[in-house]
């Protein structure tokens, strides 16, 4: 039996053809030079990563297993890092989902990223953990405890981790409070990267969340740049910015000039701290778009090359990762759902595991990007 890098490579031959076949009868010059390559091949040549998120139940599906098999070079868990899986409840520590992906990642020699250690939002964090009044020397030794338990335990296949998730309120720009804050202000966050450099010190560390060149972001954009510029000053160990990359409220076709202007303002700032840059929950969505497919996936796939053409131009990219490759399991199905019912077509591959439009604009701006070290 083909394993790891072997069997990749034969089911990106195999997926070529069906990729061709799957798109309609005689396959075009364009849809052969799309599947001649994955999604992975074309950005590790550039020195970049392309991957997805996946989650444990995924492993079942033997359809999206071979998407991820052709296609990626790296995978992160969808929820199953997260501390509302690893510890609902008080003492019940449950490795199991996220094990799981991590031996696939291992047999599969995919990379592994870890998303996240503290998810800086009380909604996301469980009741139990949001009920406990820590003071400040409680919670640096239950976030020294936590980080050591998950981001060592992980350690050192996972080779970047968000060690902060969303911790700017999109609407103040100001810190969210949780129970860690409270205790300890600001030092929650620069703590908790001490932490996690010292549970997996070869892992690249990042803030991640969801700022982006849309209407109405701007506050939020300045609120992770203040965050961003207090964690260096404050000495944390951060590596990178996790630009989550959804595009949720504007039209695709919305990225006009104008925003492209301010959004890369934005960037600019983030590595002119010295920060790279990791894409790390790439997807579209159309909920504002008519029902006609076509036209649809158009639309986003012209958004995507725009998008990528911009981000990928900044040698400080150095993942693009999608957040889930097939419609059906986006979790942008529920979010914001369509006023007509039709179902969302925001990644990569549609219901019926065939390749997208999409998937020829991330080809294509993977070609143009400049290679990286
Ligand atoms: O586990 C239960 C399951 O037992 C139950 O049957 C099911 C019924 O709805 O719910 C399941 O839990 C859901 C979980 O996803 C697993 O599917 C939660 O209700 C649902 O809220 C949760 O949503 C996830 C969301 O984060 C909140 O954690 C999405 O799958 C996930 O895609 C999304 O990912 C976030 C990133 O972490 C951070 N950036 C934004 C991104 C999109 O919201």
């Amino acid at each position: 039996m083909l394993r790891g890098q072997d069997r990749r490579q034969a089911m990106m031959l195999l997926g070529g053809g069906l990729l061709a076949a799957g798109c309609g009868g005689v396959p075009s010059a364009r849809s052969e030079e799309a599947a001649a390559a994955s999604l992975h091949e074309l950005a590790a040549a550039k020195g970049l990563r392309f991957g997805t998120a996946m989650a444990a139940r995924q492993l079942d599906d033997p359809n999206y297993v071979e998407i991820v098999k052709r296609e990626c070079g790296a995978i992160v868990a969808e929820n199953e890092h997260k501390i509302y899986t690893i510890l609902a409840e008080e003492d019940e520590w449950n490795f199991g989902p996220a094990d799981a992906l991590a031996r696939f990642a291992e047999e599969e020699v995919l990379a592994m990223r870890g998303h996240t250690l503290i998810w800086s939002h009380p909604r996301w964090l469980p009741d139990w953990l949001n009920n406990t009044a820590f003071d400040a020397q409680g919670a640096e030794a239950w976030i020294d405890s936590y980080v050591a338990r998950v981001a060592g335990r992980y350690s050192p296949q996972v080779y970047s981790w968000d060690v902060i998730n969303e911790a700017v309120d999109d609407k103040t720009g100001e810190l969210r409070e949780t129970t860690f804050t409270r205790a300890m202000g600001f030092d929650a966050l620069t703590h908790s990267f001490h932490a996690a450099k010292e549970a997996a010190p070869g892992a690249t560390l990042a803030y991640n969340d969801y700022m982006s060149w849309e209407e109405g972001n701007e506050g939020h954009r300045t609120g992770v740049l203040r965050l961003l510029e207090r964690l260096k000053k404050d000495g944390a160990p951060i590596d990178a910015l996790g630009i989550q990359s959804h595009s949720n409220y504007n039209m695709p076709n919305e990225f006009t000039a104008e925003r492209q202007r301010a959004w890369r303002g934005f960037v600019d700032e983030v590595v002119g701290m010295g920060l790279d840059i990791y894409l790390t929950e790439f997807d579209v969505n159309d909920t504002r778009l008519g029902p006609d497919e076509a036209m649809r996936d158009r639309l986003i796939a012209d958004y995507t090359k725009d998008y990528l053409d911009m981000m990928l131009s900044y040698p400080q990219t150095k993942d693009l990762l999608a957040w889930g490759m097939v419609d059906k399991d986006s979790w942008l199905q529920t979010f914001l759902p369509r006023e007509d019912d039709v179902e969302k077509r925001p990644t990569v591959y549609d219901s019926d595991y065939q390749a997208k439009p999409m998937r020829e604009a991330i080809v294509a701006a993977l070609r143009a990007a400049p290679v990286r070290s």
